[in-house]
């Protein structure tokens, strides 16, 4: 036992030796760039740099894999291109991290070449600074206008570092050209030279302002490439914002008017989609509401005439003559832009949220924002809609997203649907979970099992 332990301590320290001298080479030995790259293709789906997703964070992982598992890069590799197979082999470490996430599976990787994982891996030691945009995982309500602080990625700091050198060295040249100036202000024979001197610069810039503006078309791409890499990036919408064919505001209707949110998405109670109302439903109020009275409220930049002219297009969607007070049967189908949309594979039912996990999501949201709390459960993912005049997403609807919420809220066992459907399971639960006084996230019940959210 001493011996094996005397061993196991010679190694550790032989190979924290190895590796603290190889440090260096460690740093260099992968492109940290094309690394961020792969991370974001193959990993974000699971990992965070700074935080647990579904599985540990990465930053640093190969330090810390050294002194957690005392297992080295070597054992990296092998486990990111088959960590099946690893454990499998009876490889200690890997059984134990497995064990440690409930056994969640991860992905194998048998595309990723060696160069491919060093440079994952020197992007998870070496993370750009600024660090990644914070995929804000946390729900956030509330966010009318859009204002987020703009997350930047390595590339927009390149551009912003580039422009900011280019201005530098515009500035410079300009404090010469000033000190020329002033020199030859107290020069003798001002007049003969300045004429050259003047005439010799615009000679200069006829000849060079091409460059010049060479500079500034490149500029100009570089940061376009720069904003639309920043869009492609967070590869999300968050703030997504667009128009729509009638300026419907749900400021408007859900806020000054405090119209009940399922009066008009009213599916969200009974399916998996929770549906634009049809043009029937706006006609149960509008078949009388013909004008805009805004007394209540107006948006800035707005006026009664553009509010009429809105509902009016009701009309003439539903093909409705106001004066006639009848259907002329002449209508017009109205095109909502679609903002929310999940990708094919993804599964996501509201029933599910709005009915069986309405108090347990409000509650949970209500305990993370004292100061900011809700009373609908939609706004718990949609924000505060009815402050909304158009609607834009309020939080970025990855994954990550989902699962942060599932890891973090706790399951009212309680409530009707819950009790008739876990009855049994709820039992079994509190045993398997009397850690946290017998607290039960939506983990537990499965909200982790990639099956249950895709197909
Ligand atoms: C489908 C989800 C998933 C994906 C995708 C995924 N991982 Fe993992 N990863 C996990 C889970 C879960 C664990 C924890 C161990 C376990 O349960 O098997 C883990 C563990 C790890 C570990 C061990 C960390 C430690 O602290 O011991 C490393 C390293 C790792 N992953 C790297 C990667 C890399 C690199 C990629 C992308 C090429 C990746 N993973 C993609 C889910 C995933
Ligand atoms: C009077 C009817 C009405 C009421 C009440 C209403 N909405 Fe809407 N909602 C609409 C219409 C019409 C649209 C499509 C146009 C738009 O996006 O503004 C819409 C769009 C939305 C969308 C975006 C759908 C998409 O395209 O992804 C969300 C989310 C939403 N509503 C949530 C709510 C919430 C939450 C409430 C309650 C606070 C609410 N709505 C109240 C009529 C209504
Ligand atoms: C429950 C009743 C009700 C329903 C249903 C309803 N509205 Fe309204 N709507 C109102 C009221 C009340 C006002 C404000 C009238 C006022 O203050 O004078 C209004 C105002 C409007 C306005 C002008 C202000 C704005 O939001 O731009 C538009 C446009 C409008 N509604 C469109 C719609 C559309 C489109 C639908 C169907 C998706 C709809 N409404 C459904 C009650 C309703
Ligand atoms: C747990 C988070 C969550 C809650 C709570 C929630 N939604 Fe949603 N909502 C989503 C997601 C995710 C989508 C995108 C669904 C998709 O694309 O399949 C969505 C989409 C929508 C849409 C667009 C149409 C559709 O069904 O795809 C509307 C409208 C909507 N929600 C309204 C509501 C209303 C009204 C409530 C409250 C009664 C509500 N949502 C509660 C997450 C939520
Ligand atoms: C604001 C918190 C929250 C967010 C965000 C959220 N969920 Fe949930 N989800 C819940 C709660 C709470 C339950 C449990 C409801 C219950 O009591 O049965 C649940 C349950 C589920 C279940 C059923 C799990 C089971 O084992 O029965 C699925 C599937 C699911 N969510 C999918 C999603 C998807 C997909 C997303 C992201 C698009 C998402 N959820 C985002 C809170 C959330
Ligand atoms: C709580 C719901 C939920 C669970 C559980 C879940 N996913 Fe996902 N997953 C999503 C959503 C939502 C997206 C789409 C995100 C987006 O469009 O940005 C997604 C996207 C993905 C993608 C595509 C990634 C990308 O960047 O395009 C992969 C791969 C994936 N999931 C694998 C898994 C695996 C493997 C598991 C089991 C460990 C799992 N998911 C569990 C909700 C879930």
């Amino acid at each position: 036992m001493i011996s094996w332990r005397k061993h196991y301590r010679q190694t550790l320290i032989a190979i924290g030796l190895l590796l603290s001298t190889s440090a260096s080479i460690y740093g260099q030995d992968g492109d940290p760039k094309n690394g961020e790259k792969l991370f974001k293709a193959n990993c974000t789906a699971c990992h965070a740099l700074d935080k647990q997703v579904v599985g540990p964070p990465l930053k640093g992982v190969v330090e810390r894999v050294k002194t957690e598992g005392g297992v080295d890069k070597d054992w990296l590799h092998k486990w990111i291109k088959n960590n099946k197979e690893l454990r499998a082999s009876g490889d200690k470490y890997a059984n134990e991290i497995f064990e440690k996430f409930n056994k969640t599976e991860m992905q194998v990787f048998p595309n990723l070449t060696d160069k491919d994982i060093d440079d994952i891996l020197a992007y998870t030691t070496n993370p750009p600074a600024p660090e990644e945009p914070k995929k804000d995982a946390t729900v956030q309500a509330g966010t009318t206008d859009g204002a987020q602080a703009a997350p930047q990625s390595s590339t927009t700091t390149n551009v912003v570092i580039i422009s900011l050198l280019a201005i530098a060295a515009l500035l410079v040249w300009i404090l010469l050209k000033l000190r020329q100036l002033v020199k030859l202000g107290q020069s003798e024979d001002l007049a003969g030279l300045n004429e050259t001197r003047v005439k010799s610069f615009s000679e200069i810039y006829a000849k060079y302002h091409y460059v010049g503006k060479g500079l500034i078309a490149i500029l100009a791409l570089l940061a376009t490439y720069g904003i639309w890499n920043w869009i492609m990036w967070i590869g999300v919408y968050k703030g997504y914002k667009p128009e729509q064919p009638i300026y419907f505001s749900h400021k408007i209707h859900a806020g000054e008017q405090k119209i009940n949110c399922q009066l008009c998405h009213s599916s969200a109670k009974y399916g998996k989609v929770s549906e634009i109302p049809s043009m029937n439903v706006c006609m149960n109020c509008h078949r009388t509401i013909s004008e805009y009275n805004a007394q209540h409220y107006m948006e800035p930049g707005k006026d009664k005439a553009f509010y009429d002219g809105e509902i009016q297009k009701i009309y003439a969607a539903t093909g409705w003559d106001p004066a006639k007070q009848q259907y002329t049967g002449k209508t017009q189908p109205v095109e909502w832009t679609r903002i929310h949309n999940m990708p094919d594979f993804v599964y996501f039912n509201h029933a599910q949220h709005v009915v069986a996990g309405e108090q347990a999501i409000i509650n949970s949201f209500n305990k993370k924002n004292p100061d900011n709390k809700i009373d609908v459960v939609c706004k718990a993912c949609h924000g505060k809609i009815d402050t909304m005049n158009v609607v834009q997403m309020a939080n970025d609807f990855t994954m990550g997203w989902c699962i942060e919420c599932h890891r973090t809220t706790e399951v009212d066992m309680n409530n009707g649907y819950n009790k008739e459907y876990f009855k049994n399971l709820h039992d079994k639960l509190k045993k398997q979970y009397p850690k946290d006084g017998g607290k039960i996230t939506v983990d537990a019940i499965g909200g982790l099992e990639c099956g249950k959210c895709h197909y």
